[in-house]
């Protein structure tokens, strides 16, 4: 079948600001955007310029705005988007070119965080053990892929952009609730901030947005209350 794209543009050295440019391509309704932008990549014009690296909803590289919505372009498919398609960079973020965002500003909130294990006591002999029942508890939000199509699609984020925004609430509380973990005092009064987890309004963008099904608003509740129960 054939396929309209509608791809936004901007090469800094060049454009003042961003254009839209079409592309039709044949294309195959179980195709996914991944594979459609490859093809005028390789077959129309080689200066369309994106990321992406695993290709199989791993990596968190291709997160865009397709057809109104932030979404993984190797995973959604032609037939779930018809034949028109729209696609341009996640919004909030400075495009560096075309479908390609700098995401310095993402990473920055990410790693204010901490999210890594935290725990001053010597290592057993063997791995640290937990039980599958502590496992249970924050398995959810160890899905996160970084792609940020959930901080981006926020509308708190975009209108304060010093919000910490839920990737990095999520990562947060990867950590706040592994029993092998000893910061989370650390963590949870970073996120107390006025920037922290208050700046959530609940709109359940970032639930619509994630790409791993990932319940953010829960986690994001589940933080606050971890955040009022430390400070009572
Ligand atoms: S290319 Fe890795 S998630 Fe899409």
């Amino acid at each position: 079948m054939q396929v309209q794209l509608r791809i936004q543009r901007f090469d800094p050295e060049r454009d003042g600001k961003p254009r839209w440019q079409d592309y039709t391509v044949e294309a195959d309704p179980m195709a996914r955007v991944l594979d459609l932008l490859h093809l005028i990549h390789w077959e129309q014009d080689a200066t369309l310029t994106f990321r992406r690296s695993c290709g199989h909803a791993i990596c968190g590289s291709d997160a865009m705005f397709i057809n109104g919505r932030n979404r993984l372009a190797c995973k959604i498919r032609v037939d779930q988007l018809g034949r028109k398609i729209t696609v341009a960079p996640l919004p909030g973020l400075p495009v560096i070119k075309d479908l390609v965002v700098d995401m310095e500003v993402f990473l920055g909130k990410y790693r204010s965080v901490q999210p890594f294990l935290i725990n001053e006591t010597p290592p057993p002999a063997k791995e640290r053990l937990q039980s599958a029942e502590d496992r249970a508890r924050f398995d959810d939000t160890t899905k996160c892929i970084l792609c940020a199509a959930c901080t981006t699609s926020c509308p708190s984020f975009w209108a304060q952009p010093a919000y910490v925004g839920p990737a990095s609430i999520v990562q947060a509380h990867r950590f706040i609730f592994d029993t092998r973990d000893q910061g989370a005092d650390e963590r949870l009064e970073i996120l107390a901030d006025r920037d922290g987890v208050w700046r959530c309004r609940t709109i359940f963008n970032c639930v619509d947005a994630c790409p791993r099904g990932i319940n953010i608003t829960r986690a994001i509740l589940e933080v606050s209350r971890a955040v009022v129960e430390r400070s009572a």
